[in-house]
């Protein structure tokens, strides 16, 4: 006896990417660029502050909302980075902590999804490629996953007020993640505005992931959060996920947030007693410093920005290659990503991810699956490492057609 809606995930991306390469020996010193897990240390600060934290601390379980000391790093941090009005953001109300934006993600659709709406089964819109997470918190939850193509003739971003009024009405949650994985692409403070009317006109949940929003090439990138102060009516029908793993380089410490409405945090806070994982008091402590200091987060998008620079002079426009606005992934046009792939391992040694694994061919939608023609390749090494193993794939790629 077992969950049977399991039964309707997918394998999970990489372990797909594992079957594709089974028995193929790269052809050069490997280097995996298919997982985006930042590889740059994270700074001094992090490993002294938890050092220092009481080993007392250890001794407690944990308080579900966390401690004052965290909630209040994060709504001073979010304050100063979108500029929100004096009191718009409470620690007590707004925010509580995630063990890592993921865990958050997933349980979102646990909070949100109600068994019916409108009598009919709940849908849940995601973006088409898509963080793996979105579908099967949607599935596990029995909504109806409604993917919203998030291709180049959208701009890489969904347009979810153009999804078919009936699903739109049975929607309980939308996810939008920007900066967008793995596209790199930033929905504008204007789109963040639209979507949160549309979803408090539909009565749906907008589910912000903006893990990314630290890790931008030129421009700071706007947030729901944000949008929510230049709208009104605070935080309503918003949820906003953000974490330290992109921004200061600690995947390993699973510290991030959500913030939003007042009324379905104090319920995620109930459903979270029940389910969540809650981190040590000693990581809230090192994770508080680290949202509290940007010093380290500025050297950190200096270290990507040179990496793109290097990728911008190695592609220039061959694959699509464009700079991304976000995020720390190139997403490159290589006609067959699954081929291009195979190819790459076995003869450059470099391991990147098929878009198509990332991304699902909707039900009666003749264009197919919108990821298959690209792969997503992760920059999270150091620059040399990087730049060689940006050149091997270019010289790879180049006698992809001949
Ligand atoms: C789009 C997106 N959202 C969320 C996450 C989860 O990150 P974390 O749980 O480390 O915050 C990732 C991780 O790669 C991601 O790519």
């Amino acid at each position: 006896m077992y969950n049977t809606r399991l039964d309707g995930l997918t394998e999970y991306p990489f372990q797909r990417l594992n079957a594709l390469l089974a028995g193929i020996e790269p052809g050069g010193a490997p280097l995996v660029m298919s997982i985006g897990e930042p590889q740059h240390s994270p700074p001094d600060l992090f490993a002294k502050t938890l050092a220092q934290a009481p080993t007392a601390d250890w001794g407690k379980y944990p308080p579900t909302p966390g401690t004052p000391d965290y909630r209040a790093s994060v709504a001073a941090w979010a304050a100063t980075r979108y500029g929100l009005p004096a009191g718009f953001l409470d620690p007590e109300r707004h925010i509580l902590p995630v063990a890592g934006s993921r865990e958050g993600l997933f349980m979102a659709a646990q909070l949100c999804v109600p068994p019916q709406k409108k009598a009919r089964q709940p849908s849940v819109l995601m973006p088409n490629p898509f963080y793996q997470v979105y579908f099967g918190a949607a599935v596990m939850n029995g909504a109806e996953p409604i993917f919203v193509p998030a291709t180049k003739a959208t701009g890489f971003l969904p347009d979810y007020a153009a999804v078919a009024p009936a699903d739109l009405a049975r929607a309980a949650m939308a996810y939008l993640c920007t900066p967008a994985n793995p596209q790199g692409t930033v929905a504008s403070l204007d789109l963040l505005k639209d979507v949160i009317s549309l979803a408090r006109k539909h009565d749906f949940v907008l589910v912000s992931d903006e893990c990314y929003s630290e890790i931008y090439d030129t421009t700071a990138p706007a947030g729901a959060l944000q949008a929510c102060a230049a709208l009104g009516e605070g935080l309503k029908n918003v949820l906003v996920f953000n974490s330290l793993s992109k921004r200061s380089s600690v995947p390993g410490l699973r510290a991030g947030f959500v913030a939003g409405d007042a009324e379905l945090i104090a319920k995620f806070q109930k459903l979270r007693a029940h389910g969540g994982a809650v981190q040590p008091i000693p990581v809230l402590t090192a994770a508080a410093a680290l949202w509290r200091d940007e010093h380290h987060v500025q050297e950190n998008r200096r270290l990507y920005r040179a990496k793109i620079d290097d990728a911008e002079q190695t592609f220039g426009r061959d694959f699509g290659f464009y700079r991304p606005a976000g995020g720390f992934f190139l997403w490159l046009d290589v006609g067959d990503g699954e081929a291009a792939t195979k190819k790459l391992w076995r003869e450059a040694g470099v391991k990147v991810l098929p878009g198509g694994y990332l991304a699902r061919a909707a039900d009666n939608d003749s264009r197919g699956n919108p990821g298959s023609a690209y792969i997503r390749v992760a920059l999270v090494h150091d620059r040399q490492r990087t730049a060689d193993a940006l050149m091997r794939m270019k010289h790879t790629l180049s006698s992809l057609s001949s």
